[in-house]
């Protein structure tokens, strides 16, 4: 039997980025994904894009019977684990939801690899894990915060639950990789981010305002202190964020243990900045009016992400540009996104 890796959520927006990049460098995949948030049409399309299938099982990573049997039929070398939920706004109405899926989910996904010997994994974590630094850029060596919302909190929790793991079995060789703001699709248009109902994501509100869908943009805070007094974030393509995967992956080969990497590009843009990037890469005059801030934002966050480049090799490569036409090819091609 050959080696795979096991990838939860694989078919969601970041993980069938993953996916490809995965399946393009040779290795075997396997999908676990119960399809709550995504469509297994991302997978077609990575076979499209690759040449080259994963093996898709639909079922949730809290079903310790199914896990069990999927890492007894295939032999699987690592995880990566994409699976959960991360709608902000439905976690503080929900925080049971969210607690159960992303911290019971990961506990019972510990506990099945350890029950197969296997010990390699990386995790999706997020920059919200940092809470409000008072300076930039953020390194990992700065202490975690207080998220101010239980998407946030379930992150930072399975973070600490990891770190207890690894520090109480050596066998272990677990990442955190601390995403920054992905965006952008891939190149090919057949891939991208689909999401649920209205967005709450910069990025896919304003393209569908540029498709015709949404009718304008609210820009959350015109006050803050930053260049313009618009929200600052450090955007970054998936394109990267993926191969950064692929080289946390190489890492936790070799070393024992826990790290944390962040995943980011260094530079930070704000809100109106984003909004004159994507209306000179589309062509297209975007909407928008300005209102209060969102409750729970931060004014800016940005990496540091010489820890990633130094240890793994990695750094993000893509352009504010090639993240706008990348969003726009995949908005324009696929107006509904994976619905026909
Ligand atoms: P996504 O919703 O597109 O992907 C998550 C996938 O997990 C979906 O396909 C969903 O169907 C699946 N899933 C959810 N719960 C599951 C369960 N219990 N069992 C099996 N499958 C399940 O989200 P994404 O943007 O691709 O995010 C992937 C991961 O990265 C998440 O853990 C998210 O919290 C984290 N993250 C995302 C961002 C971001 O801005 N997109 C930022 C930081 C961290
Ligand atoms: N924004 C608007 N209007 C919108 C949406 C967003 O002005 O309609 C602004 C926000 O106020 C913020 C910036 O655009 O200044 C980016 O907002 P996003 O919602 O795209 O991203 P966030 O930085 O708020 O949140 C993201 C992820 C969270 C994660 C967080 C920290 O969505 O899951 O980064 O990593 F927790």
């Amino acid at each position: 039997m050959l080696d795979s890796i096991l990838v939860t959520g694989g078919a969601g927006y970041i993980g069938s980025h993953v996916v490809v990049t995965l399946l393009q460098s040779g290795h075997n995949v396997i999908v676990l994904d119960n399809l709550c948030n995504s469509s297994a049409s991302s997978l077609d399309r990575a076979y499209q894009i690759t040449g080259r299938k994963p093996v898709f099982i639909q079922g949730d990573v809290r079903d310790r019977e199914l896990l069990d049997k999927l890492f007894t039929q295939h032999q699987v070398s690592s995880v990566l684990h994409f699976a959960g939920l991360k709608a902000v706004g439905e976690s503080t109405r929900e925080p049971l939801k969210y607690y159960e899926n992303n911290i019971v989910g990961s506990v019972g996904l510990c506990q099945a690899m350890a029950s197969a010997g296997v010990f390699k994994l990386v995790f999706s974590s997020s920059a919200t894990v940092y809470g409000e630094p008072e300076q930039m850029p953020i390194s990992e060596s700065f202490a975690t915060g207080a998220p101010t919302n239980p998407y946030g909190r379930s992150k930072l929790m399975t973070e600490q639950v990891l770190m207890d793991l690894a520090s109480s079995d050596p066998r272990w060789s677990i990442a955190l990789l601390r995403y920054f703001n992905p965006v952008g699709a891939h190149p090919t248009g057949l891939i991208g981010e689909d999401p649920n109902g209205i967005p709450n994501n910069l990025l896919p509100y304003i393209s569908q305002v540029a498709i015709g869908k949404l009718k304008e943009l609210t820009v959350f805070g015109s006050d803050y202190p930053t260049k313009d007094g618009t929200g600052v974030r450090d955007y970054i393509h998936v394109v990267d964020l993926a191969e950064g995967h692929l080289k946390a992956l190489q890492a936790i080969n070799d070393k024992q243990g826990l790290n944390v990497w962040n995943l980011g590009t260094g530079r930070g843009y704000s809100v109106l900045e984003m909004i004159r990037a994507f209306e000179q890469a589309s062509n297209r005059v975007i909407t928008y009016r300005m209102a209060p801030r969102r409750p729970g934002d931060i004014a800016e966050c940005w990496a540091a992400p010489d820890k990633a480049e130094k240890e793994l090799g990695w750094k993000a490569e893509r352009t504010l540009n090639d993240m706008m036409i990348d969003t726009w090819r995949w908005q324009s091609l696929n107006p509904n996104g994976y619905t026909e």
